[in-house]
């Protein structure tokens, strides 16, 4: 029989990791593997996706535990497990609770799966991708955290909603770190249709959507009473759909910087191309001064964040 991918994702009880299924699925992206602290939530999302097939018209047959074992052999896992923040609460409150998850998580992922590329989703992102990356040891290529994708889509649907031009012709991206407020959505390359973002918006409104982008992900915490789950479910399943299927994506993602940016041993959001081997590559470019300080900014948050959680790692 010729192998189908085999996508692990850990935390699939939850909504964030149940909707990377239901995307997986629609997509037919490979054999999807659904591991939860507790086997009955995982349960319940792989019974609740299998029964959406006869309407939607996929195959897809979901293995669903509480056993780490079952991501062994594994080509992508996803990793989605941990506390979602609680309206009013911070990302970067999380790092006490989450990076002992996370850590744990991460040495089963060494354990069962070493060849596996891992996508982190997991909050606060940019440290918990660090916390991946020390505890499993890959190179930079195999440990890739999932925001940027979430945060420049949350950007182009706000210029979408200030300029009324499709979301489709929006391109622009959000760099740096996970954090409402060191996020750096990036004007200076922003176009609609090939056309500078500049020659739609005033200077007033385009800070406006800046901001909203900023504090997108707090926007839907406090009207959902949790943190969002079908963009960032949406977003981790473009980058696993661009790995499978080696497409080479230029995506922002968070990877340890090396050298990029001229910063090293820091992880936040840089443009990154998607291939089967993972993060290929990144991508430079030149930033507008006022990008090149936040983006600094957004670099001294992160590692902040990594001392902390290095605190964590034993
Ligand atoms: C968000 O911004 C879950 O961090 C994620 O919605």
């Amino acid at each position: 029989m010729i192998k189908r991918p085999k996508i692990a994702i850990v935390g699939a009880g939850g909504n964030v990791g149940a909707a990377v299924a239901q995307w997986a699925a629609q997509k037919e992206l490979g054999e999807l593997v659904l591991i939860d602290l507790k086997a009955g939530p995982a349960e319940g999302r792989a019974l609740d996706l299998t029964q959406c097939g006869p309407w939607e018209g996929f195959n897809n047959k979901f293995t669903a535990t509480d056993k780490p074992e079952a991501m062994a052999g594994a080509d992508i896992v996803v990793m989605t497990a941990g506390v979602p923040r609680k309206p009013g609460q911070s990302r970067e409150e999380l790092i006490g609770i989450n990076s002992g998850i996370v850590r744990d998580i991460c040495a089963n992922v060494k354990k069962y799966a070493p060849d596996a590329i891992l996508i982190v989703v997991s909050n606060p992102l940019d440290a918990m991708v660090f916390v991946a990356k020390q505890v499993t040891g890959f190179p930079r290529e195999r440990v890739i955290g999932s925001a940027g994708v979430l945060d420049s889509a949350r950007f182009r649907t706000y210029i979408s909603l200030a300029t009324g031009a499709s979301v489709e012709d929006i391109h622009a991206i959000v760099l740096g770190a996970h954090t409402d407020k060191d996020m750096v959505p990036i004007t200076s390359t922003a176009t609609i249709g090939g056309v500078p973002l500049a020659k739609f918006l005033s200077a007033e409104k385009l800070t406006e959507v800046v901001e909203n982008t900023k504090k997108g992900g707090a926007t839907l915490t406090g009207l959902i009473g949790t943190s969002a789950w079908l963009a960032p479910g949406a977003g981790t399943c473009l980058m696993v759909e661009a790995i499978v299927r080696d497409q080479g994506r230029v995506l922002p993602c968070s990877v340890e910087l090396q050298g990029e940016f001229g910063v090293t041993g820091a992880f936040v959001g840089v443009p990154v191309k998607l291939t089967a081997k993972g993060a290929e590559s990144v991508h430079e470019f030149d930033l507008s001064a006022a990008e090149k300080e936040a983006f600094a900014k957004s670099v001294a948050a992160n590692t902040e964040l990594m001392t902390i959680a290095r605190g964590f790692l034993g």
